[in-house]
């Protein structure tokens, strides 16, 4: 059965989804921005509370609070333009209650990875809003799409593909990424294809795809949308401009690129992540940073032997401590030595490209 509600894509007036980027970097300011400009803003839903007083008390009222003040935010700064998601990670404790209570916010779209959303149409199925998976290979796409077929009789609204070049946590093996031998995302993109046919006939429905990692040049963007792509989800990019929600000094990092240095950590959320290499990470090579409290943010992390605690490392980064926050990168962190605006930025990301 194809969508029978009025919230589409069409609404988006440029083909750019501005990647979510936890904790603390895309919130209101950056997804509202992404948004007055006709794109998709993204809000992270990995403690978006973290600067609530009550935080450490309970980090669950204050993340629900700062995410209905974020929500807020991001409309007013939007005129009504563009569209608002949130990304979820599968990983977090209480997966079912965030996305409930972001629902309730009034987002209009649910982008969730770091592992298979399989059971998010339980949330979401017969409700006016938009769902994606994000993806790292066509063998996970067609487990998600088959898995939702049968068990939720739906499919995916679109789906964000993410390849080995992305930010934050990444679905592929450290020799791969090390190695440079995994495939690039337009190979996954081109393998993905016929997986997604197969559900598109079944539901009488196009499922556009969005390519995301190392998409930071109009170039490779018209490449990707000529090889079959919808468009792109866009992250690293939108770090060092002025409406970003981190700290200035975690932005700062973004800017003077070819001083830094990319590392790859292992995040107890299970996956492997891209950094820019700092004291933190050199001092993860040597041995664990033991966790100094634990708001029981994610499922496979145990407080006793995680080797750091990954909210702590996030947080202190958002915050600008650059010397024990783990500041997560892509491929491809840009050139410019000056913060930019975002108008600017999609500028020169997406030119004529509608
Ligand atoms: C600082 C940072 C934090 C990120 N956090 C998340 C996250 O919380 N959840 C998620 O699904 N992806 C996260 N990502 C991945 C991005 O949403 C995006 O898909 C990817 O970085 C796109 O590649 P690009 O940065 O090369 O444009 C993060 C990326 C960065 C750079």
């Amino acid at each position: 059965m194809a969508r029978t509600f009025d919230l589409t894509l069409n609404k988006l007036e440029i083909p750019l989804i501005q990647g979510g980027m936890g904790v603390g970097i895309s919130l209101g300011s950056l997804a509202g921005a992404v948004m007055k400009e006709g794109g998709m803003g993204v809000i992270s839903l990995a403690h978006p509370g973290y600067r609530d007083p009550d935080f450490m008390k309970d980090p669950f009222s204050a993340n629900v609070k700062a995410l209905k003040e974020e929500v807020n935010k991001a409309r007013a700064i939007s005129e009504g333009k563009g569209l608002l998601a949130i990304n979820a990670m599968c990983a977090i404790n209480r997966y079912d209650e965030y996305v409930q209570a972001a629902i309730d916010a009034g987002v209009d779209v649910i982008i969730s990875g770091a592992g298979l959303p399989l059971s998010l149409p339980s949330l979401t199925k017969d409700r006016d809003l938009l769902v994606a998976p994000i993806v790292s290979s066509a063998k996970a796409a067609q487990l998600l799409l088959k898995s939702w077929d049968r068990h939720y009789n739906c499919t995916a609204d679109f789906i964000v593909i993410e390849g080995p070049d992305a930010g934050g946590h990444l679905g592929f093996k450290p020799e791969e990424l090390l190695e440079h031998s995994a495939k690039n995302v337009l190979d996954i993109l081109e393998e993905t294809k016929p997986v997604v046919r197969e559900y598109e006939e079944k539901y009488n429905c196009i499922i556009p795809i969005y390519v995301a990692g190392g998409m930071n040049t109009k170039e490779k963007i018209q490449e990707a949308i000529n090889k079959g792509a919808k468009g792109v989800q866009v992250a690293t990019s939108f770090i060092p401009t002025i409406e970003c929600d981190a700290d200035i000094k975690f932005k700062e990092m973004f800017l003077n690129h070819d001083q830094q240095e990319l590392t790859l950590i292992k995040s107890p959320v299970g996956y492997y992540g891209r950094a820019i290499a700092n004291p933190l990470s050199k001092q993860l090579e040597k041995g664990r940073v033991a966790p100094t409290y634990c708001v029981n943010c994610i499922k496979p992390c145990d407080f006793k032997v995680t080797p750091f605690c990954i909210t702590e490392a996030l947080i202190q980064a958002a915050k600008g401590n650059t010397t024990d926050g783990l500041i997560f990168s892509g491929i491809t962190i840009p050139t410019q030595t000056k913060l930019r605006y975002v108008k600017e930025v999609i500028h020169d990301l997406m030119g004529d490209i509608k």
